[in-house]
């Protein structure tokens, strides 16, 4: 029988009924402004990074008619060592899995294991709830407290309730900075297991927060999945790598849901040329971190309230009109931020310190 579509879309289109209201994920891309709104890396890679690169092309180009390497084994090696030494721990390359971006990784883990729903404390990152509905995951909507932490027993409460194949936590978290102590994620990954569910911990931030990583759960805790990115401290965004560290048993049943060569060569061979650079490309972590710090100090001399963050961007409120119109009043300053649907507060991504002089002398405009 055809599904009912009863939305703005034509009639003739057979799109599936539960995602007939979704939108489309959609971070304005607009030019000529000071782009502070995606949490990116404001620092270009360093040339000599960039002429390794160009050196690595040449051979991966002339193979294009092959296939990549489906399992990315020589990235994913490279990606074990790093977390390996940021870590001390002992991953081995069955631990890891690599895609375009952590948001594939995100919707190869729905995909092989959101059977029975997932479950997420808001406000937190919007891609969640997003993926899980696209690969028809129920969503369960659980909540932050007004500081934005989470209160672990209420959040326990949900998960022996709902009893979900994944629980999110985001940390630090995204809109709002805030990072869950490793405590609590302890006690989280207990009360998932539990339930026989995994706990995703989304460490997409964690080269700038200072909490103990979930990587350190992993051993003893079989049902934690910590996924990483090379998009924000590696300043790689454009290049979309993501990877998953987890027990291997949830690497094979990624491996089910992967779409084949799904990893181009040419994203795996810079990738291995940004990870044999990770020192000169994480270069920049310190500094972003100390000009998070001067700039929520300067809002704050300002007036403004700013949600203590752990990440490269901080969540603010105290401007003289909504949400919507203080966005627009920026961008007509030349600085595009993230109105991210929170009533009252904007959230801005910590750029090059003359982006964020622009941008405190644009805000201070909008002070009440
Ligand atoms: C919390 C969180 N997870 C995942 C991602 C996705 O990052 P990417 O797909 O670039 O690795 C983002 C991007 O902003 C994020 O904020």
């Amino acid at each position: 029988m055809a599904e009912q579509n009863n939305s703005s879309w034509p009639k003739w289109l057979p799109i599936r009924s539960e995602l007939a209201d979704l939108k489309p994920y959609g971070a304005p891309q607009i030019s000529g402004v000071r782009a502070l709104n995606t949490n990116e890396n404001p620092y270009e890679l360093p040339a000599q990074v960039v002429t390794q690169m160009l050196e690595a092309l040449p051979k991966v180009l002339a193979n294009l008619n092959r296939y990549p390497d489906r399992d990315a084994v020589a990235l994913r090696e490279e990606l074990v060592k790093y977390i390996n030494r940021s870590s001390n721990l002992a991953f081995k390359v069955q631990n890891i899995w690599a895609a375009n971006g952590s948001n594939e990784i995100l919707q190869t883990l729905m995909l092989a294991c959101g059977g029975r729903g997932a479950l997420g404390f808001l406000p937190s990152y919007s891609v969640h709830p997003l993926i899980a509905k696209a690969t028809g995951t129920t969503w369960i909507s659980g909540q932050r407290e007004a500081s934005f932490n989470l209160d672990i027993k209420k959040a326990i409460n949900k998960i022996s309730e709902n009893k979900p194949g994944i629980t999110f936590v985001t940390t630090p978290n995204n809109p709002t900075g805030t990072a869950t102590p490793y405590a609590a994620l302890e006690e989280l990954a207990i009360a998932c297991s539990e339930v026989e569910g995994l706990l995703i911990v989304d460490e997409a931030y964690a080269e700038f927060s200072k909490e103990k990583s979930a990587v350190n759960l992993i051993a003893k805790y079989p049902n934690v999945v910590v996924v990483r990115t090379m998009s924000k401290a590696f300043a790689f965004a454009g290049a979309r790598v993501g990877y998953a560290i987890c027990n291997d048993a949830i690497v094979d049943a990624m491996l089910v849901t992967r779409l084949p060569y799904h990893l181009s060569s040419t994203t795996q061979a810079l990738a291995l040329v940004a990870l044999d650079n990770s020192k000169a490309l994480l270069a920049e972590v310190d500094a972003l971190v100390a000009e998070r710090d001067r700039v929520a100090t300067e809002l704050e001399k300002l007036g403004f309230e700013v949600v203590p963050s752990s990440a490269n961007f901080l969540l603010f409120r105290g401007f003289n009109a909504d949400s919507k119109t203080a966005w627009e009043s920026l961008v007509a300053a030349g600085i595009l931020v993230r109105d991210v649907g929170l009533d009252g507060y904007l959230r801005v991504t910590i750029g090059l310190p003359s982006e964020n002089a622009e941008f405190l002398t644009a805000i201070a405009a909008l002070r009440s």
